[in-house]
């Protein structure tokens, strides 16, 4: 396999913390699994929360730092691009979690206690048949192999396998905790970023610092070593505000051929749908001219176009009902109740 260079090298990974103290504002998950690591008791485990906030990072940490050099034939990591479907939990996960192991070489410094681990990453994506088909692997084995869910929705896993499991909520990183991070990477990699920039990128990634990351990479790849905040705009895929904000305004003037104009302009441009709802929906709720009951109309019909979409709705539509609707709303047109 040839050498990776550093330039090739993608930072999320270069930059993913190797040990579990090192994962950032996670506090409750690092001291309760550190204390895992002296005593090498570890239960099966749960972990849920947003994208980009430590969980699959906090358990290949706590799988290399129980095993270390044992780690290849101690833990099975499955994420949702390999087949998980029942067949598998009922052959190769089963197989691995029936393997019998004595406690390894103590000597090479590791704890290396008597179990293996199984970790099922992106989890929520497994058929609940699947997840049936675990619950019994889960408990046969349980001397021998422990499992840990990684999840973004919790409420997708089913009761009786989140039941059996210690829960961890990972929360969002905060504003100061991504800034300390990002300004870490600018440092080592000699990039540049004004405080503009620096602001832009914890606000467009919204507490997911993969995202961060991802972006900062990005524009340092296509802008070189020193970033504005619009070079981060333009590799991020946000809607330049000017574009929602006159969107809003033409909404606000009650005029259709107004809004119709710019709900074309939008779409001709390439803009997607779903990113200017949200950027929208920022924008209403931010909004102090208008009263609440509008805000929580235009948001209801933000809210539905947004599935609408998922379910494979015609974009330049779902965002021209979008603009009719906040319309109506701004301006306090009479809504005939079609339902
Ligand atoms: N709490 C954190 N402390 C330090 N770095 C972090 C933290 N969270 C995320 N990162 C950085 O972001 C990258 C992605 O994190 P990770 O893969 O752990 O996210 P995740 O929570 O598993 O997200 P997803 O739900 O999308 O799988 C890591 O490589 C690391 O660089
Ligand atoms: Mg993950």
């Amino acid at each position: 396999m040839a050498p990776i260079h550093s330039s090739s090298q993608q930072w999320v990974e270069k930059y993913r913390p190797k040990q579990v103290k090192d994962v950032a504002h996670q506090e409750e998950v690092v001291r309760a699994l550190t204390n895992t690591l002296e005593t090498g008791n570890l239960p099966h485990l749960l972990f849920y929360g947003p994208p980009g906030t430590g969980k699959t990072t906090t358990a290949l940490a706590i799988a290399h730092q129980l095993f270390g050099p044992e780690y290849k034939s101690r833990v099975l990591e499955l994420n949702a691009s390999d087949d998980r479907g029942i067949n598998v939990v009922r052959t190769k996960i089963k197989d691995f979690a029936a393997v019998a192991v004595g406690s390894g070489n103590t000597n090479s410094g590791y704890l290396c206690p008597p179990f293996k681990i199984i970790i099922l990453d992106e989890a929520d994506s497994m058929t609940e048949d699947a997840q049936n088909a675990l619950r019994r692997t889960m408990e046969t084995y349980s001397k021998v192999t422990r499992f840990c869910f990684i999840c973004n929705y919790v409420s997708r896993i089913i009761e009786p396998l989140a039941s059996r499991c210690a829960k961890f909520r990972f929360k969002p990183l905060v504003e100061d905790i991504m800034t300390g991070r990002i300004l870490h990477i600018c440092k080592e990699e000699g990039v540049h970023l004004d405080s503009d920039a620096l602001t832009m990128l914890s606000s467009i990634s919204e507490g997911d610092l993969r995202r961060a990351i991802t972006y900062l990479q990005s524009a340092a790849r296509l802008y070189g070593s020193s970033i504005s905040s619009n070079n981060l705009i333009s590799v991020s895929g946000i809607v330049p505000k000017e574009v929602v904000q006159s969107l809003y305004q033409a909404c606000k003037t009650g005029q259709f051929d107004l809004a119709q104009k710019e709900v074309s302009d939008i779409i001709a441009e390439g803009h997607p749908a779903s990113q200017i709802f949200s950027q929208l929906y920022d924008m209403v709720v931010q909004a102090t001219d208008i009263s609440d009951e509008t805000k929580a109309r235009i948001s209801q019909r933000l809210a539905e176009a947004d599935k609408c979409l998922i379910d494979g709705a015609d974009e330049y539509l779902q965002l021209l009902d979008v603009a009719s609707n906040a319309m109506r709303s701004l301006c306090n047109m009479t809504q005939e109740c079609c339902y």
